[in-house]
């Protein structure tokens, strides 16, 4: 890879995170073929925020490619506290050959890969989270056999989540409408990055506040928790202002007959989405999760190879 960490989708062409996916899919079709490419390999896992898939998808992941892991949890580390980001990483560097990292500043993982000399992964951030839009992307991929000229629509709080939504929108040609309420809108900067970038692949990004408008005829419905880790003292604010978009069946029925439901999960049921929603078959939520697993995998043998 030209670049030598997964930070965010948008250090990425179109070509780099086509290819990952192409990886991804030959990884999960043939995982045997790929079972001594990272042989004595360890990954450190660096978790400041908790976590079900990206744990275990890394964990599973890693060892399967041939390496194996080492967790650390908050209590470890104490990231910044116990220990400077900068002493982390001039650890590590000697002693593991990858660092995925979860935390809360966007700026701790670039901090991190800067001074790390070997790859670091973004495992979510208060910013972003690209290893679960690249995860996202395959699935509708295999769902829908394309990503160009599809339009999803994301419905929520505009958050980590749906800002590495738009990047891998704009990069892979799909046309992404948010609705969000006022104050909970994706930044400007991102919009204009996501609307640039867009351009030269076709994508187009809209934002409304009426989330019937953005999931009018849409191939995918998406949504995510209206509180993210670490705004838990804003929930019970936060469930006023989310409530008129839950995505229930009414509101799905907006959108393509065929359409798909996903979420990155953990789901809130009742608020953000409804049982007859996440459990309809139109929900791909459980393939979004199994595909955490093998598009990390692909991270992982390009980075760590
Ligand atoms: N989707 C996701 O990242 O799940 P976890 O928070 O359980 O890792
Ligand atoms: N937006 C959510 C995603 C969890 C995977 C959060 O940050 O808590």
């Amino acid at each position: 890879m030209r670049v030598p960490d997964f930070l965010t989708i948008r250090d990425f062409t179109t070509a780099e995170l086509q290819h990952l996916l192409d990886l991804a899919r030959d990884i999960k079709a043939h995982p045997s073929d790929f079972g001594d490419s990272l042989k004595g390999k360890a990954l450190a896992l660096i978790f400041e925020k908790p976590s079900l898939r990206t744990r275990v998808s890394f964990d599973a992941g890693i060892h399967q490619l041939g390496g194996f892991s080492i967790y650390l949890s908050p209590a470890e580390i104490n990231l910044g506290k116990r220990e400077s980001v900068y002493d982390v990483a001039k650890n590590l560097e000697r002693m593991v050959q990858g660092i995925m990292i979860r935390t809360f500043a966007h700026e701790i993982v670039e901090k991190m890969a800067e001074w790390a000399s070997i790859p670091v992964i973004n495992g979510l951030t208060d910013s972003s989270h690209p290893c679960q839009a690249m995860a996202d992307f395959l699935t509708i991929l295999e769902h829908k056999g394309r990503l160009a000229g599809l339009k999803l629509a994301y419905v929520g709080d505009s958050n980590n989540v749906s800002n590495s939504l738009m990047f891998a929108a704009a990069r892979f040609g799909t046309h992404i409408a948010i609705a969000s309420p006022e104050g909970y809108q994706p930044a400007p900067a991102l919009l204009e990055w996501t609307r640039a970038e867009g351009a030269k692949t076709g994508s187009v990004c809209t934002v409304t506040a009426d989330p019937a408008e953005a999931v009018d005829g849409a191939d995918v419905v998406y949504t995510d928790t209206w509180a993210s880790m670490g705004q838990e003292a804003e929930a019970d604010a936060r469930k006023a202002v989310f409530r008129p978009y839950q995505v229930n069946a009414r509101l799905f029925a907006r959108a393509r007959p065929d359409a798909l439901f996903m979420h990155c999960l953990p789901a809130h049921r009742g608020d953000e989405v409804t049982d007859e929603v996440i459990d309809s078959p139109n929900s791909v939520v459980f393939d979004e999760a199994e595909n955490r697993l093998h598009v990390q995998k692909a991270i992982l043998l390009e980075l760590m190879k």
